[in-house]
């Protein structure tokens, strides 16, 4: 019996927070102010730094970041914006919330889940305005072609970087290659805040006016108007209350400094993963060639061999102590997306027929993400592969 064969429970995700991150926000508590102020600053200010970036703006949620990015790029009702359906629908939402038309672009190849700078340029129209491109599971998209595009096109380029805090490329981090870089620092993310989120921007006035509207565009500080007991103040432009907390701050300061360690130890987990699996048949592991490029490796996704009931694998995996995922259900097949809301015409006329995407379908119902979080050890990604490649022999000798 090797180690790969005593019943084990593997988390799916799970973060690094421990005594340090605790203590930050003891401090915090004690310090008497909890909305955003000095933490926050001093953690948009590390972040910026890591990033190669000028400066960043702490945001309640990636959500959050994506919707301010939308507004300061001043995208209007009736605007287009194209971006990839195989993500979560946070950028088509905030889209779709202002009349905005999200449209869904396919992903590359089944290899590459990225999305696809080819059909990009198929789905433009004299509508287009935007486009978003996710940097699936911390693996880069190709951005440097979308914004070759895009000033082509004279298109602005969001980089929904939800996946992947300070991955480098040549043309610099992951993020600050668009006119604006999305992040999210939810609970599974590999530099977790609870609920955050960060934008960047390539130009200093996008940026001061996300930071405007992250709180009212109200002017001044709620602190220093609250430390002043001044009365007044004015509103130049409309906002929103996105504003962090210093305790998710704390939180970000900690774990960013961890986050290069946690990246090379998932790099050593998908390491496993993409050796034990490569000898299952017919088991696509997208990304596996993208042995050499840095990622950040947030998600770990393969494709079933086709034919398969997946429930019935994942049914299998949980009995044996491993849960799984799906990132993600497409949005463009999604009951909202595909009919458009009856409120909403213009989504409706603007996306209907234009909607089949044949890599993304493809894949759509193959894909299983497997567990990958910082606290996984090698031995239970052997022991993930393992119970997969069982669950597919019996799945396949009972089929
Ligand atoms: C690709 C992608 N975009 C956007 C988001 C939204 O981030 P948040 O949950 O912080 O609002 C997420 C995370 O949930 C995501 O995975």
């Amino acid at each position: 019996m090797g180690p790969e064969d005593t019943r084990r429970n593997v988390a799916f995700a799970d973060n690094t927070v421990g005594q340090e991150e605790t203590e930050a926000v003891l401090a915090v508590l004690r310090s008497g102010w909890l909305s955003a102020d000095r933490e926050v600053r001093s953690f948009e200010e590390e972040f910026a730094a890591a990033a190669g970036a000028e400066d960043s703006v702490f945001v309640s949620s990636g959500t959050a970041a994506l919707h301010l990015a939308v507004l300061a790029l001043g995208l209007r009702p009736g605007d287009e914006v194209i971006m990839p359906s195989l993500s979560f629908v946070s950028a088509a939402e905030v889209c779709a919330l202002h009349g905005i038309t999200p449209v869904f672009a396919d992903i590359v190849s089944e290899e590459d889940l990225t999305v696809s700078a080819a059909d990009i340029e198929r789905l433009l129209t004299p509508r287009t305005r935007a486009v978003v491109v996710m940097h699936y599971g911390g693996h880069a998209a190709g951005v440097e072609d979308v914004v070759a595009l895009a000033e082509r096109h004279g298109l602005r380029v969001i980089e929904d970087s939800a996946h992947a805090p300070l991955v480098r490329r040549p043309g610099g981090m992951l993020g600050t290659i668009g006119d604006i870089g999305c992040f999210s620092f939810f609970a599974t993310k590999n530099l977790t805040t609870g609920e955050g989120g960060m934008v960047l921007a390539r130009q200093p006035e996008l940026l001061s006016q996300v930071r405007s509207m992250r709180s009212h565009s109200i002017d001044g500080s709620s602190r220093s108007r609250t430390a002043s007991g001044s009365a007044g103040y004015d509103i130049a432009s409309v906002g929103l209350n996105y504003r962090p907390t210093e305790l998710a701050a704390a939180i970000g300061r900690v774990q960013l400094a961890k986050l290069h360690n946690d990246r090379v130890h998932r790099g050593r987990i998908v390491a496993t993963y993409r050796r034990d699996l490569a000898h299952i048949p017919d088991l696509g592991v997208p990304f596996a060639g993208r042995t050499d490029e840095p990622a950040a490796h947030h998600l770990f996704p393969v494709l079933l061999p086709p034919g398969h009931d997946r429930e019935r694998i994942r049914d299998r995996l949980r009995s044996a102590g491993v849960p799984t995922s799906v990132h993600y259900p497409p949005t463009h097949l999604m009951t909202y997306y595909r009919h458009g809301a009856p409120e909403a015409d213009g989504l409706r006329d603007a996306t209907a027929g234009r909607e089949h995407l044949p890599h993304t379908e493809a894949v759509a119902d193959r894909m299983l993400s497997l567990p990958l979080h910082a606290k996984l050890d090698t031995s239970d990604a052997a022991y993930v592969a393992v119970r997969l490649s069982e669950a597919l022999a019996a799945e396949g000798a009972g089929a």
